[in-house]
């Protein structure tokens, strides 16, 4: 994509009913990630997360634990949600809480004006609801329970007893959006993304759609509707407005154009509200639907979608504590194809950051600059003539840097760590062939050993800049101990598409010590 053009990308907002897990930061690091590389890519970037305070879900959290919903989640959101944020070192540009003015009012606006056009209408409705995932399920989801639910109904993801509903309801038109919606998937291909998902959608809309439910008024927890006040927005529609509320819909209309549409990363289970639903409810408000859609997998442990309510939740700062905020991004990120579902184990997540991280990118980050602290006194060598393959070496950093631009234009952040890191297994092997330890003890040898610690720094100034969105600290690190802040600049100012062109780091730069990037952990887990 060009530069300069607004790069508008969301996180789902999250359920502050319970703590955050492995999978809700899964979501915010990805989307993180890719709003770091297109903002270091010159693009206008701007990266939504939030919280989705209303419902009958926070309503029961909060009776359970003897508090108003507004105490719950101004706690919740205080205590875990936010710092949840520092926890996995994500730079986003705004967090929305759906309980702020600044949303509540504008929700209000757009249902209103859809109630004007004619695609809202009232109804009575019988069905069966799943609070858990604050949905009246289709058949297709709902299973017969087991053990202590034998007998009942209960919802495919929870396992859960669903609950059978009864009450008037005001409806929108979802059904009308049928055709319009099938065009915009086969218009644009990429609107929901990956293939799996997309192929799920349209054999969803193709069956037909139901109108939707789109008030409850059994309870109060939630935004008023603005023409009957004895109705609260079902939970879910008031969620999606949060990522036009957010940017100004309703009160700042440059703003509003300035970023709007967006790119929403989603968790599977919430696809067809984000592809179906939203975009119909954007339609019906004569508004742009999203850019872009993509699901991504399930983490799973023990084979499971891993879950706070089937106790197989892990916080975040379990994995953080011992290994850090990098180590985190770049596991989850490189080792499940984004798009698919992954297992998580604490085995794999050692060993990766074993052989990949500390072997492979921080002890060819430490050597590096230790063998010019050693034979040039620090100072980066001037390459003398270049040989063959330390034109393989220029060619990879070049190749890694345009493949990975690429796969991130399609999501796919593990394809680009994939391509960055034929860098980190190229220059390891690099060492190894020049053995320049060999070439510091032959005076003759000495244009020579500048050639190949110079390529070798080059190409950690290309890794440094590449790998900064995926782990922001680490590289920083690296940037400080290159030297290269004074001739360069800051490392999060560095072009990335500009990242594979060889040469950009000045010979002379005064290299310091640099610390392990990826110490030993204690091996506790
Ligand atoms: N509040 C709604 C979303 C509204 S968006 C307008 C919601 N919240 S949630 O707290 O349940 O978060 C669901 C999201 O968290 C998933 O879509 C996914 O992004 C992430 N994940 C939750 N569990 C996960 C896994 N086990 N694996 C991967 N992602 C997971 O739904």
């Amino acid at each position: 994509m060009p530069a300069g053009e607004s790069f508008y990308i969301t996180t789902p907002i999250y359920y502050p009913s319970d703590v955050p897990h492995i999978g809700h930061g899964y979501t915010t690091v990805a989307v993180d990630t890719l709003s770091r590389w297109h903002r270091q890519a010159g693009d206008d970037a701007w990266m939504l997360t939030g919280t989705d305070e209303h419902g009958q879900k926070m309503l029961r959290a909060a009776a359970a634990n003897n508090v108003t919903p507004q105490e719950w989640v101004d706690k919740l959101v205080g205590e875990s949600w936010f710092p949840l944020l520092t926890t996995l070192d994500v730079a986003n540009d705004d967090f929305i809480r759906t309980t702020q003015e600044r949303h509540e009012k504008n929700v209000q606006v757009f249902f209103q004006k859809l109630y004007d056009a004619g695609y809202i209408y009232a109804g009575e409705y019988e069905a069966l609801y799943c609070v858990g995932c604050e949905e009246f399920k289709p058949e297709s989801e709902i299973v017969d329970g087991t053990g202590p639910f034998e007998g009942l109904k209960v919802c495919a993801i929870h396992s859960k007893p669903l609950e059978l509903l009864q009450e008037k309801n005001y409806f929108f038109k979802l059904s009308e959006f049928q055709d319009r919606l099938l065009e915009l998937y086969k218009t644009e291909p990429d609107f929901v993304r990956p293939d799996s998902a997309r192929n799920e959608v349209v054999s969803f809309v193709s069956q037909g759609l139901k109108d939707l439910s789109i008030s409850r008024s059994t309870f109060d927890w939630g935004i008023p509707l603005p023409w009957d006040e004895s109705h609260v927005i079902y939970v879910w529609v008031d969620a999606l407005l949060n990522y036009v509320t957010a940017v100004g819909y309703g009160e700042d209309d440059a703003n509003f154009a300035r970023r709007w549409p967006a790119y929403h990363v989603v968790g599977k289970d919430i696809l067809r509200f984000h592809a179906v639903i939203w975009p119909a409810l954007l339609m019906a408000a004569g508004l742009e639907v999203p850019k872009g859609v993509f699901a991504h997998g399930w983490l799973l442990v023990g084979g499971e979608k891993m879950s706070k309510s089937k106790l197989t939740g892990i916080a975040p700062t379990e994995i953080t504590d011992v290994f850090g905020s990098d180590a985190y991004r770049y596991y989850f990120l490189s080792a499940i194809a984004f798009g698919q579902d992954g297992s998580f184990s604490w085995e794999d997540l050692s060993a990766r950051y074993q052989a990949e991280l500390a072997n492979g990118f921080g002890n060819l980050a430490s050597r590096t600059v230790a063998m010019i602290q050693k034979y040039f006194d620090g100072v980066v060598p001037a390459p003398a003539e270049y040989a063959g393959r330390d034109r393989v070496v220029q060619k990879k950093v070049a190749d890694a840097a345009a493949a990975a631009d690429a796969a991130i234009e399609h999501f796919r952040i593990d394809e680009a760590i994939d391509a960055i890191w034929t860098i980190v297994d190229d220059l390891n092997l690099y060492i190894t062939e020049n053995e320049p330890w060999a070439l510091a003890r032959d005076e003759q040898q000495r244009g020579r050993l500048g050639t190949v610690l110079y390529t070798c720094a080059e190409g950690l100034r290309a890794l440094a800049v590449l790998l900064s969105p995926v782990m922001p600290q680490s590289t920083a690190k690296l940037w400080d101990a290159l030297g290269v802040e004074g001739s360069l600049g800051a490392l999060t100012a560095q072009p990335i598409r500009e990242a594979g062109a060889w040469g950009a780091l000045q010979p002379g730069t005064a290299v310091t010590t640099l610390a392990p990037l990826f110490p030993r952990v204690e091996q506790t887990a």
